[in-house]
């Protein structure tokens, strides 16, 4: 079977077309998965161009790809799956070592060991190839009327695992949020400012997106407020000062944010917009090593005469995806045809390793069955066979 891989050889690591075994059933929960569609995201981006993720062990070859869609091909007799399912999977695989609480009681997001593996990031091939086997406990069920974005569940399981994390957090007090505030207009904003929006939460996204971009429509189209960071040649880099000003002519306390940029001094800059009692939730790395000049003391006296919180988030639990796929349904209902909008970018399995990351538009998708004969893998009783409860 056709696989997009990545290889390690004594030139480097490329990116390229593998023909690999076709996976096979070996346990009665295993579950052999017929891959429709996958989604590239940034760390898919720093695998390809910069060496990020781990190989395998003991191999030089990895499968890419995390976040998927596909329907069961085959499922083993107590894997309480069927032909024709349509199932996305998670992505990270707990670690061994019985003493950590959080792997061995299904939250390998909070994983304490740092050694897990993450399908088709770190140390465990991904699901960018025609097939993949899983054990059914990492499958989640994806209603038919899900398909068409259903690949978009593992970047919406990110979202929803904030959300998650905040209600329980701010048990600490009576809350009541009104306002939030999204930094990045990429997928994993868009996403958020959707959430958000879901939530009847007044929106507002900062990017370096233009004002007469897709993003910038996007947001408008939801009923956000979109604004573009105003010194485009460099980046944030010059205008971090200006999210502050930009939040004081909103005048509003702002009281959820996501940070979804990455880029670290901005970072820093939400911890002074975030308002009182409010939470800022940091979800972008990228690498480097940047140096900043700040003013610790106030920013600590912020932090702490205004009960601030400052939470770091990576990787989602079962609930999360199991959310994610509700919420996404119900971001399809309220706001038609947006999500189909954020996919602006479709290739085929073949086309993956000459992508031009720089040029896509906001996400990027790679088709390996054409959609359009999804319909005729997906069992027509599928749809009826799940219901969520949130
Ligand atoms: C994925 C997460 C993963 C993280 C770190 C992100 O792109 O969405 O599932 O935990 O990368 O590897």
């Amino acid at each position: 079977m056709k696989a997009v891989t990545i290889k390690r050889s004594p030139s480097g690591t490329a990116v390229g077309i593998s023909d690999l075994p076709k996976p096979e059933l070996k346990h009665d929960t295993d579950v052999i998965v017929r891959v429709l569609s996958v989604g590239l995201n940034g760390t898919d981006r720093e695998i390809i161009q910069e060496g990020y993720g781990a190989f395998p062990q003991g191999e030089d070859e990895m499968v890419i790809g995390h976040e998927s869609l596909g329907v069961v091909a085959e499922a083993g007799k107590h894997s309480s799956f069927k032909k024709g399912d349509l199932v996305t999977a998670l992505v990270r695989r707990p670690c061994s070592d019985p003493a950590c609480v959080n792997c061995r009681n299904g939250r390998a997001d909070f994983c304490e060991t740092g050694a897990y593996t993450e399908r088709g990031i770190k140390g465990a091939h991904g699901f960018l190839s025609e097939y993949y086997a899983e054990d059914a406990r990492y499958l989640v069920a994806v209603p038919k009327e899900a398909a068409a974005f259903g690949m978009l569940a593992e970047p919406q399981s990110i979202v929803e695992k904030v959300w998650d994390q905040v209600q329980r957090i701010q048990q600490r007090l009576v809350w009541e949020p009104k306002t939030a505030f999204i930094l990045g207009s990429g997928p994993l904003g868009l996403l958020a400012a959707m959430t958000c929006r879901s939530l009847g939460l007044d929106t507002f996204v900062w990017s370096k997106s233009e004002e007469t971009s897709l993003q910038a429509e996007l947001v408008r189209r939801i009923g956000a407020h979109y604004r573009q960071a105003d010194a485009l040649k460099d980046g944030f880099a010059e205008q971090t000062l200006r999210l502050k000003e930009y939040a004081e002519t909103i005048g509003r306390r702002v009281d959820l944010m996501f940070e979804c940029t990455g880029y670290s001094p901005l970072a820093f800059e939400a911890m002074e917009v975030v308002g009182a009692n409010g939470v800022l939730a940091l979800l972008g790395v990228t690498p480097g090593n940047t140096m900043l000049n700040i003013s610790a003391d106030q920013l600590n006296k912020e932090l702490v005469l205004e009960n601030k919180c400052i939470l770091g988030s990576v990787n989602a639990s079962r609930k999360d995806f199991e959310t994610g796929i509700y919420r996404l349904q119900q971001i399809d209902r309220q706001f038609k045809g947006v999500l189909g909008q954020v996919i602006t970018d479709r290739m085929s399995l073949e086309e993956v390793h000459s992508i031009d990351f720089k040029r896509v538009e906001i996400k990027a998708v790679a088709d390996v069955v054409p959609p359009s004969q999804w319909e005729s893998l997906i069992s027509p009783e599928e749809a009826a066979r799940y219901s969520f409860s949130v």
